[in-house]
């Protein structure tokens, strides 16, 4: 089904077709709610976690840049997801980037975007959320980045973060900062630890002073390739997490190499600048996620996103060490369909190992 209809969309520029699925699922959101249901979601208990102090029904979530806005927030539960990550949201209301922004590499089931972080605002999005959100029984992750400051020094950023954190936290069942974005000074990112110090100070005073309970996760770069062996840098990160109390790690944004891709060099040319997505980062998604799982205490959550299309991706991913996973890619190049045949997947490939919960597989695989 979802492939007939993606012969059409992928006629449509990349953000077009982004909002012509979007407005299908708006009016199916409100006029074939059971359709919908029925069609897309899956339950079984095999698949249910309780994490952070959160349950998840199932481990299959959307990654943060899908749902920027929160527009959708009910139509995702229907479609059997299990969880949601709206965002990334910014204090202030930004359009992003000079279209075109975000391109298809059909060769590789890829992505390179350059968005810019387009959001209506800390504002707008918590006053939608706080509408809609009792009717969403999945978790809602919010995530939060800095806005587009190009001279902003690091105290004034980490603050911006902290504007939409007052606002956004309290509506969210967990906030993830989006810490790997190039959005500060100089393309600089929050993973540069002196950053991460003052950011997280910032946000641990401003959950303390509102009094929330809420888990806070990192959304970390990816490796440089799916061999390198890890660097100070990350150590450093980790450490500093541990000592404010960060609950969890995303692994991982996109990448800005094109490393390993079938596309040729010309097209990669026209397209320029941006974040590679899709199967292309996966291995090195799965990399990190296995170091983090080796390093991390547990009880600290380990998210893995890039590439996962399949049960056998997601798998691959929970075997590794994540107890989550996201996906942003698998769902365009895939369609709705793509999360029901991977929480079914996963229930089959539970069962072929012995496992009694998904939650036994996390990190079987990690000593690799
Ligand atoms: C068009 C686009 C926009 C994105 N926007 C965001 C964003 O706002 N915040 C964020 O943390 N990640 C963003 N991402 C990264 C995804 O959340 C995810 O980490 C990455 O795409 C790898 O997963 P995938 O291979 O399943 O797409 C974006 C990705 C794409 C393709």
């Amino acid at each position: 089904m979802y492939s007939v209809f993606r012969r059409w969309l992928f006629q449509l520029a990349p953000e077009q077709a982004h909002a012509a699925g979007f407005a299908a699922a708006q009016v199916a959101q409100i006029f074939a709610r059971r359709d919908v249901q029925e069609r897309f979601s899956y339950a079984s208990p095999v698949l249910s976690q309780r994490l952070a102090g959160i349950y998840f029904p199932n481990p299959v979530g959307l990654a943060a840049g899908f749902d920027k806005d929160a527009r959708l927030l009910p139509f995702w539960e229907l479609m059997g997801l299990g969880y949601v990550e709206a965002g990334s949201v910014t204090a202030h209301r930004s359009r992003g980037n000079a279209r075109p922004r975000a391109f298809r590499l059909p060769l590789d089931s890829a992505i390179i975007n350059r968005m810019g972080l387009p959001n209506q605002g800390a504002r707008r999005v918590a006053r939608r959320i706080a509408r809609v959100h009792k009717q969403c029984r999945i978790p809602l992750g919010i995530s939060l980045a800095n806005s587009h400051a190009p001279h902003a020094e690091v105290v004034a950023a980490a603050d911006d973060y902290r504007r939409s954190f007052m606002r956004l936290a309290p509506l969210a069942d967990y906030v993830t900062l989006n810490i790997s974005c190039p959005n500060t000074a100089h393309g600089k990112t929050f993973e540069h630890p002196p950053s991460l110090n003052v950011l997280l100070e910032v946000i641990f005073r401003q959950r303390a002073a509102q009094q929330l309970d809420i888990p806070v996760f990192l959304k970390l770069s990816p490796p440089a390739s799916a061999r390198i062996v890890f660097d100070s840098q990350i150590e450093e990160i980790l450490s500093i997490g541990q000592f404010y109390g960060v609950h969890g790690y995303i692994a991982c944004n996109t990448a800005s190499d094109r490393v390993g891709l079938q596309t040729g060099a010309a097209a990669l040319a026209e397209i320029g600048a941006g974040g590679l997505s899709g199967p292309p980062l996966r291995a090195r998604s799965v990399h990190l996620v296995r170091y983090l799982y080796r390093r991390l205490q547990s009880g600290q959550v380990i998210l893995g996103v890039g590439g996962i299309d399949s049960a056998l991706a997601a798998y691959e991913m929970i075997r590794a060490g994540a107890s989550l996973v996201q996906l942003y890619t698998g769902l365009v190049y895939k369609g709705p369909e793509v999360v029901r045949a991977i929480n079914e997947g996963l229930v089959a490939l539970c069962a072929r190992d012995g496992l009694g919960s998904i939650a036994d597989a996390v990190g079987t695989d990690a000593a690799q």
